[in-house]
């Protein structure tokens, strides 16, 4: 596995590797969601392609109190998946390596972002697609594998890549969860012990109310659900439209329920597919 701490050795990396050439885009803490994305770039990258991972903790999808300096960062435990996910390139480039000093342009996604996540999080999808569109532009990938676990971003990705007519497959990998249904992610971490054992209650409501007949009752049914976990704060609960991500209305395309949900000081987020009227 070659690991390449700068810009133009990923680079030349990649332009010598045999195709296709499939990235998944990290910031690292690597637990089993990432280790399933990169088991599926390696089967897409097959015997001969190549597999890239990205690991770097991207300060400009982090607000200014977000947890950018406390996001944990495992660099062993991260250098053991990669090698044992038969990962061809890891680019694990240092802050100053992506961002000039004096860095001022940036890619946005307008429409997309106003909504769940972007709301409450100003400027993170601009910091996640100016981030993305520099390592396509650095490693020029042919597919890249990205977590339906963060369904806004995963559709903010494709529109990008749709409306930038960049030369890559967006490939989505469905949430990796552990045994009571709490989907992984690098923040659970953070959790208290009551916490953990009540973070379950997210994706468990999010079931229980997607079986609701309307939208409204969908919204109300998870909203008390979510009240009902201990030490829970609701962020936001939204049933929208999985491409568009509008409120999903007359539920005759693909939908998702998303959440966001604060346990204490940790913000967890979570999405379930709900299916149409039919
Ligand atoms: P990070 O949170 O490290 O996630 C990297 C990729 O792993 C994302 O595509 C995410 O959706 C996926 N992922 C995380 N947990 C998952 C789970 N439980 N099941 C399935 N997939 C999961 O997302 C980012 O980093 C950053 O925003 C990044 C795209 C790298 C840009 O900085």
């Amino acid at each position: 596995m070659k690991i390449a701490k700068t810009v133009a050795s990923a680079r030349a990396f990649c332009q010598k590797a045999a195709r296709p050439v499939v990235l998944v885009p990290t910031m690292g803490a690597l637990h089993h969601g990432h280790g399933a994305l990169i088991k599926k770039a390696r089967r897409l990258a097959g015997k001969d392609g190549a597999v890239a991972v990205s690991i770097f903790v991207n300060p400009t999808q982090f607000g200014p109190r977000e947890d950018f300096s406390k996001y944990p960062r495992r660099w062993e435990n991260d250098l053991a998946v990669c090698r044992s996910g038969g990962v061809d390139l890891l680019f694990a480039p240092a802050v100053g390596e992506m961002y000039a000093k004096d860095h001022s342009v940036f890619v946005d996604a307008s429409s997309l972002s106003q909504h769940l996540c972007g709301a409450a999080r100003p400027g993170h999808f601009r910091g996640v697609c100016s981030v993305v569109a520099r390592l396509f532009l650095i490693l020029q990938p042919d597919l890249a594998v990205f977590g339906e676990k963060d369904w806004q971003q995963l559709a903010i990705i494709r529109r990008m890549v749709r409306d930038l007519t960049f030369p890559v497959r967006i490939v989505g990998h469905p949430t990796i969860r552990e045994a009571d249904g709490l989907a992984v992610s690098s923040r659970n971490a953070y959790l208290l012990p009551a916490e953990r054992q009540a973070a379950p209650g997210i994706h468990d409501a999010l079931r229980r109310a997607a079986r609701g007949a309307t939208r409204a009752a969908i919204l109300k049914e998870g909203r008390r659900l979510i009240g009902k976990i201990p030490g829970a704060r609701l962020d936001y609960l939204e049933l929208v439209e999985a491409e568009t991500l509008e409120p999903a209305k007359n539920r005759v395309r693909p939908m998702r329920l998303a959440v966001a949900v604060f346990l204490g000081a940790t913000r967890l987020i979570d999405n379930i597919a709900v299916s149409t009227r039919s």
